[in-house]
């Protein structure tokens, strides 16, 4: 889900909240955990949530630039012992930079939540570092930063968005950088969901490459959408409300959703062709625990196993499927803008590991899917190497596998498949490649 948009909170609150944010994104600075186990690991009080998760989120988003600037005033890198105070420093420069609280009260609550750390130099510095802060630039386009500090993404991925997209990559830096809308996939027709909507007061807009979503104006509590407790509304981007339509689902047929937490595309499908009997597998029993939750909540029927796709033996009934959903796991660079701290947390050395899980995936699942079958390979990344690479691999060493056309009015034509570029207002990047398994082959 969206963060919420967090207020200032009291006083005694803002300063625990922030001692809360920077615990978060210390453990995200030292590669520990993503930005949703930090904050679940530092749960606190719900009253200031939106307001940690705005401060975190925020600084994950910007976090190249205010490293930069931060670094400016320190005579030393920061100790691996001592994140908790860069953290701060970080938290302390967003607040000047990007939030509507008077500068003042951002540095008096960020040098009080320094004092609460217990190392006693930490208040004097964050002190005279945020004061400096406070008469910079830590915004402005200058032209003299280096790119990675300017445009707040790693190198590595720059090199590779102007390799593989010359005359995009300036969108999808921006993409990338942007605050990402609340989207939502409507189970009912649309026009009767932003009628509900409407009358509950709620801002909305629909979509332009599905005509199942609706964009919110501002992002809410999803308990406040009317229609989310009954599963006729659930948070999905748009970009991955393609697959289960691409995929496509015939009542009774077997159908197998290989990588399937949080269970955004296992649920679309169950509420697209009911009759489907669809398995949701993922390898990993906690984010199962989100899938049921989610299917719980939709009442779809929906089997859910823990279990690793390289081994199907673990878990396979011998019975085929007559199709197969392959969201793998990737670099996640097309929905950054949804997960900020992929830029700090994904480096270019993780590549060759994640395009070899990808190929691992595809390579011990395609025998589980029937003579005619299809599969739709998905992933959330914009790089050649985690998809169409893998599609054309696996191609060549399967003579049975045949690439279906997709013929669409979004996104761009590859070599394999089809690439949605992610947008700064709309949907995320995602790619997709449909094969189907031919008898006997080529
Ligand atoms: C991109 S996410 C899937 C998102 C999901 N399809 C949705 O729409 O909500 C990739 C998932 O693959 C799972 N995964 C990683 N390795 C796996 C494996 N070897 N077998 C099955 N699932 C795996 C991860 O736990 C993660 O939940």
């Amino acid at each position: 889900m969206n963060p919420p948009e967090g207020g200032q909170p009291a006083e005694a609150a803002g300063v625990a909240a922030r001692v809360r944010a920077a615990r978060v994104v210390a453990d995200v600075l030292a590669g520990r955990s993503t930005l949703p186990e930090a904050l679940a690991r530092h749960g606190g009080a719900e009253a200031d949530d939106g307001f940690v998760r705005e401060l975190c989120f925020g600084t994950a988003r910007h976090a190249f630039r205010l490293d930069h600037e931060v670094r400016r005033h320190l005579r030393q890198a920061p100790r691996e012992r001592d994140l908790d105070v860069h953290a701060l420093l970080l938290l302390g420069g967003y607040q000047l930079a990007h939030m509507d609280v008077p500068d003042h009260a951002a540095v008096h609550a960020t040098v009080a939540a320094a004092r609460s750390l217990k190392k006693p130099w930490a208040s004097g510095l964050v002190n005279a570092v945020l004061r400096k802060l406070s008469r910079s630039d830590l915004r402005g386009d200058d032209p003299e930063l280096p790119d990675d500090v300017r445009l707040n993404h790693p190198q590595w991925w720059l090199d590779r968005l102007r390799a593989h997209w010359p005359d995009a990559w300036p969108d999808m830096v921006a993409a990338g950088n942007a605050r990402p809308p609340m989207t939502l996939r409507s189970r009912r027709k649309r026009a009767l969901a932003l009628a509900a909507l409407a009358e509950a007061g709620i801002e909305a807009h629909p979509g332009r490459v599905t005509d199942s979503a609706i964009y919110l104006a501002r992002p809410l509590p999803v308990g406040a959408l009317p229609g989310f407790a009954s599963g006729d509304l659930s948070v999905q981007d748009e970009g991955a409300q393609l697959a289960a339509r691409l995929l496509g689902a015939l009542p009774g047929e077997r159908i197998l959703d290989a990588c399937a937490a949080p269970g955004g595309k296992a649920l679309h499908l169950a509420q697209m062709e009911p009759g489907a009997r669809i398995l949701a597998l993922d390898v990993d029993p906690k984010r199962c625990t989100r899938i049921r939750e989610n299917v719980t909540r939709a009442q779809a029927a929906i089997e859910v196993k823990a279990g690793d796709g390289r081994r199907p033996e673990s878990w396979w009934d011998g019975v085929p499927f007559d199709r197969m959903l392959v969201d793998a796991p990737c670099s996640a660079t097309g929905i950054l803008r949804r997960q900020p701290d992929v830029r700090l947390l994904r480096h270019a050395e993780d590549l060759p590991t994640l395009t070899r899980l990808q190929g691992d995936l595809l390579e011990s699942l395609w025998p589980l899917l029937r003579n005619g079958g299809r599969l739709l390979y998905c992933t959330c990344s914009v790089l050649a190497e985690e998809n169409d690479d893998v599609i054309a691999a696996f191609l060549a060493a399967h003579g049975d596998a045949a690439v279906i056309e997709i013929a669409a009015d979004w996104g761009r034509t590859t070599r394999c498949g089809r690439q949605l570029l992610p947008t700064a207002d709309a949907h995320d990047g995602f790619y997709f490649a449909l094969l189907e398994r031919r008898r006997g082959g080529r």
